[in-house]
């Protein structure tokens, strides 16, 4: 706190009471007493301290965390409106290698820090203890955003319920926000071997995650891992309900910004999985020189800059951490200024793509999922 000192006023009311008929002579005469002209220097020396103290604090604030910076830096959109009305915040805790027995206190620590969005699947095989750490933080279901996704072996139209029912119980929820269909692969039932038919063409598929919002079970439904034709392929369909989101892997490395321009021009909000490149990708992410400028000369760190990045061009970010601090500190993110958004969107777009994800040869599909991969 600055020490408190009497602020210089252009009237004093109390001298003014004194002789409120005196003439303006005999005021001037009575301030240039000795009291007067004692107290004038008292305020001198005061405000003086002061201005040294607000001085150093501000200095001070300059220290690393920075905290003057970055309430200077304005905000970012909290939620993004999809198709339906729902709103979906901006920053989710992602699940995805959040092992069992490290994920549900990963959950707490992001409800506590104040996500409302937890980002998890099926396959993730972590829904219990993510739904157990849900009921337990307090935290009323309506103020929550929780997404799952339909696993490849459960395709077959009368699979997608029961698959969804399965989540929802270990979930321990009445319904979801968000079902998307994990990827563009259906295999068979309980192998995995491709379905060949259902992978062409996964309209009956969808047909029945349009019957699980009809239902009330899932509030809106979409799509991970689609490309550009995939979607088109699906949306060629007369469908009842429009995707409305697709989840793809986007960060540093492979920040896919022809995918991003299209969804944009037709309204599909993308979704960014291992944002920070992943564990493998995650130090090299971190230390690129551009994530490292910017990050000094915000005094934010890299990972706020990248996740900041992310939601700055557009995209739901889902970042994992099983780190208390790093969740706490991938909540936090900032408007860029736009000369250094460019920057690091040109550096994140000069250099060849690298995902981290594309099980395209490991299934033996035969061709590259994502169709940007020589095989
Ligand atoms: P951990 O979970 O041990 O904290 P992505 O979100 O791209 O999938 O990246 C996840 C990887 O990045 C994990 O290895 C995670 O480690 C690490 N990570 C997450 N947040 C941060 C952070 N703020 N700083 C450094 N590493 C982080």
């Amino acid at each position: 706190m600055p020490p408190a000192y009497k602020q210089l006023s252009t009237h004093d009311p109390e001298e003014v009471s004194v002789d409120p008929t005196s003439s303006p002579t005999s005021r001037l005469t009575s301030r240039l007493s000795f009291t007067a002209v004692a107290r004038l220097i008292a305020v001198m020396v005061l405000a003086y301290a002061g201005v040294r103290f607000l001085t150093r604090a501000a200095l001070k604030l300059r220290a690393p965390c920075h905290s003057g910076l970055q309430r200077n830096l304005s905000s970012l959109p909290t939620h993004y409106t999809l198709p339906s009305g729902d709103k979906i915040p901006s920053v989710a805790l992602g699940v995805w290698q959040a092992s069992r027995g490290e994920v549900g206190a990963a959950v707490t620590t992001a409800l506590q820090a104040g996500y409302r969005h937890i980002d998890g699947a099926w396959i993730y095989r972590n829904e219990e203890e993510v739904g157990q750490a849900i009921r337990e933080s307090g935290v009323s279901r309506e103020e929550l955003w929780i997404t799952s996704k339909l696993w490849n072996t459960f395709h077959a139209p009368e699979d997608v319920e029961s698959a969804l029912d399965d989540s929802l119980k270990k979930l321990d929820t009445q319904y979801l926000d968000l079902y998307l269909m994990h990827w563009p692969v259906a295999f068979k039932k309980d192998t995995t071997e491709v379905d060949k038919e259902l992978t062409a063409n996964p309209y009956p598929t969808w047909q029945k995650l349009e019957e699980l919002v009809e239902k009330g079970k899932v509030r809106n439904i979409g799509v991970s891992n689609f490309n550009i034709a995939r979607i088109q392929n699906l949306t060629a369909n007369p469908l009842k309900v429009q995707p409305a989101v697709n989840q793809v892997e986007l960060s540093y490395w492979n920040p896919q910004p022809e995918l991003l321009a299209w969804a944009k021009e037709n309204g599909l909000l993308l979704e960014a999985y291992s944002p920070l490149g992943s564990n493998k990708q995650v130090k090299e992410s971190l230390e690129a020189p551009a994530v490292q400028t910017i990050a000094k000369q915000l005094g934010i760190t890299p990972a706020q800059v990248i996740i900041s990045w992310h939601v700055q061009r557009g995209t739901i970010v889902l970042p994992k951490s099983v780190t208390p601090s790093r969740v706490e500190e991938n909540y936090h993110i900032f408007a860029l200024p736009e000369d250094l958004f460019e920057q690091l969107e040109t550096a994140a777009t000069s250099h060849p793509p690298l995902r981290v994800v594309n099980p395209s040869k490991s299934w033996g599909l035969g061709y590259d999922v994502f169709d940007d991969y020589p095989q």
